[in-house]
């Protein structure tokens, strides 16, 4: 096999750059009995990833291998792999010990590119478990969109939210997680309003199923028109991705009996800007989300496997153009997901 091609995160003065680091392919002999070698094709990108490389969460990933997102096809199984067999087509999991059940402290100390090396790299060894495979007939750029973005959407709006046909749901901004929100509300049959500093993605929200579209620039105080558009009930759902900044105008918006999946931290890690006594009063469910299980991830790849939904691919870039791309996911540009090809 060829060199094992690597983007790695590198300490600089105040954050990390990124530095090609190839290393040899690892070997299918040297294989655990458990372990699957992995060719990976594809790698998207996560405002997390962002976080890590600007430091702004001021965790130490130097040396890591970036990216938690990522598809591929497995090379070769060890001898005890009965999950999979080599050409099937793959995605790891976020967080490649959890597989069910309830979340641990300990399945954050094994995140993908966080503690454990990432996807940006030609080849990977994982346990079995931690692998899920992909949608049927999806490309494994579309593939790729799924592991964190897409899992985050679906177990805020149906495993934790249990979101009801009928129902309606605001999603905050065009970003990786609020598109897939927006696809699987409409799915479900749910009414959704959308934000966004731009009114060109409002449109492309429209063309995706968005009910209703609001420029968060042009009107700060957007749960007033999410309040009329909902004929003065609130919205069931928020899928909060800003954080400390947009927690007041998410919780104005919130129905009584609602729910509020806390997300993001677009707007920074601080504490919110307002009294929260008006969860209370509402009756409010406020849903701290971090990721899912490998659980949630097969349920809904047995949803996608029934449903057409095609991941919004905003731009894809070339292996060698990794830093271009994570220029382009800090521009905030994009619409949905920014992918990697290998
Ligand atoms: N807890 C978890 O498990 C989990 C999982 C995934 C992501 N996250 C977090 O969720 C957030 C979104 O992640 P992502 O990967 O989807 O991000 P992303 O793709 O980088 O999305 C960026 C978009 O967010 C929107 N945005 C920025 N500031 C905003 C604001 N003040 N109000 C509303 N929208 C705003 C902008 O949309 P417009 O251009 O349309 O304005 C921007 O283009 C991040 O904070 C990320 O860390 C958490």
């Amino acid at each position: 096999m060829n060199d094992c091609r690597r983007w790695i995160y590198r300490k600089n003065s105040t954050s990390y750059d990124l530095v090609s680091d190839p290393r040899p392919a690892p070997s299918p002999t040297d294989l655990k009995p458990n372990e699957c070698l992995v060719a990976v094709r594809a790698v998207s990108l996560n405002y997390r990833d962002r976080i890590q490389w600007r430091n702004l969460a001021g965790r130490n990933v130097d040396g890591a291998v970036p990216a938690s997102d990522g598809a591929g096809e497995i090379l070769a199984v060890g001898s005890a792999v009965s999950r999979f067999e080599p050409g099937e087509p793959v995605a790891a999991c976020f967080f490649p010990t959890w597989r069910s059940g309830r979340f641990d402290l300990r399945f954050h100390q094994a995140d993908l590119g966080g503690n454990l090396d990432g996807m940006l790299r030609d080849y990977a060894v994982f346990d079995e478990n931690a692998l899920v495979r992909v949608p049927d007939g999806w490309s494994f750029a579309q593939a790729a969109t799924l592991p964190c973005a897409a899992v985050t959407a679906w177990v805020a709006l149906v495993r934790r939210g249990n979101l009801q046909a009928g129902q309606s749901v605001c999603v905050l901004g065009t970003g990786g997680v609020s598109i897939f929100a927006l696809q699987f509300a409409k799915l479900l049959g749910a009414k959704v309003v959308v934000t966004s500093s731009s009114d060109a993605k409002l449109e492309q929200a429209r063309q995706l199923g968005a009910d209703y579209g609001i420029n968060y620039r042009e009107t700060p105080e957007w749960s007033k028109p999410v309040w009329a558009w909902s004929e003065g009930r609130g919205v069931d759902h928020v899928v909060e991705v800003g954080g400390p900044g947009t927690l007041e105008q998410s919780m104005k918006s919130v129905a009584a009996d609602g729910h509020i999946a806390l997300i993001g931290v677009l707007t920074g890690f601080g504490p919110p800007t307002t009294n929260l006594f008006p969860l209370v009063a509402r009756n409010v469910r406020l849903n701290g989300i971090y990721v899912g299980s490998r659980e949630d991830f097969e349920a809904m790849v047995r949803f996608l496997n029934l449903n057409r939904l095609t991941p919004q691919i905003d731009r894809t870039f070339p292996f060698d153009q990794a830093p271009a791309a994570f220029e382009y996911l800090e521009s905030a540009c994009h619409f949905g997901k920014i992918v990697i090809e290998l």
